[in-house]
């Protein structure tokens, strides 16, 4: 795959970079790494993360470290589908191990793998910020709530619908 942003994107990338002064580009890293993510399969390999330090003209060493600090940064490809089942305290309290051991036996994945499909990946989080909704998982932009079994097996149910459409 060539890695190199569209017309349209790059146009969205330099106006995200026009917002910071002159000589302070280094700024737009993080949303910029957001959009490669986006772009690039849902990760970041090292030749998209050589590319965003290109255009960010840094050096891709710093674009490494920032990259591989933040979770919401994937380092290895991801599914189509990212579940990401927050572990920290209120959720595990309230029975996020029950949860991620039930999706670790219905997709036969476990934590960080991806199903065979390229479906699915479950990757555990730290707290999301959602404590008052616990157990929680992010799912791209969404948050789900609440979690139980069968939310779950709902869940899995329509994005198979919604990949299979
Ligand atoms: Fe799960 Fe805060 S502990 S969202």
């Amino acid at each position: 795959m060539e890695i190199k942003f569209s017309e349209q994107k790059l146009k969205e990338v330099n106006e995200l970079i026009s917002h910071y002064p002159e000589g302070k580009q280094k700024s737009a890293l993080i949303p910029l790494l957001h959009i490669a993510q986006g772009e690039f399969g849902g990760w970041l390999d090292t030749p998209v993360m050589d590319y965003v330090a290109e255009i960010l003209n840094i050096l891709p060493i710093e674009v490494y470290e920032v990259a591989t600090f933040y979770t919401m940064f994937n380092m290895k490809p991801v599914g189509k589908h990212l579940l990401e089942v927050c572990h920290t305290g209120p959720c595990m309290l309230n029975g996020s191990d029950d949860i991620i051991d039930y999706i670790k036996e219905k997709l036969g994945i476990g934590p960080g793998e991806t199903t065979a499909d390229g479906m699915f990946t479950l990757k555990p989080a730290e707290c999301l910020g959602a404590c008052g909704y616990a157990p929680m998982m992010q799912l791209g932009k969404t948050y789900r709530e609440h979690l139980t079994k069968e939310k779950i097996d709902k869940l899995i149910e329509e994005l198979r619908t919604q990949s299979s459409n």
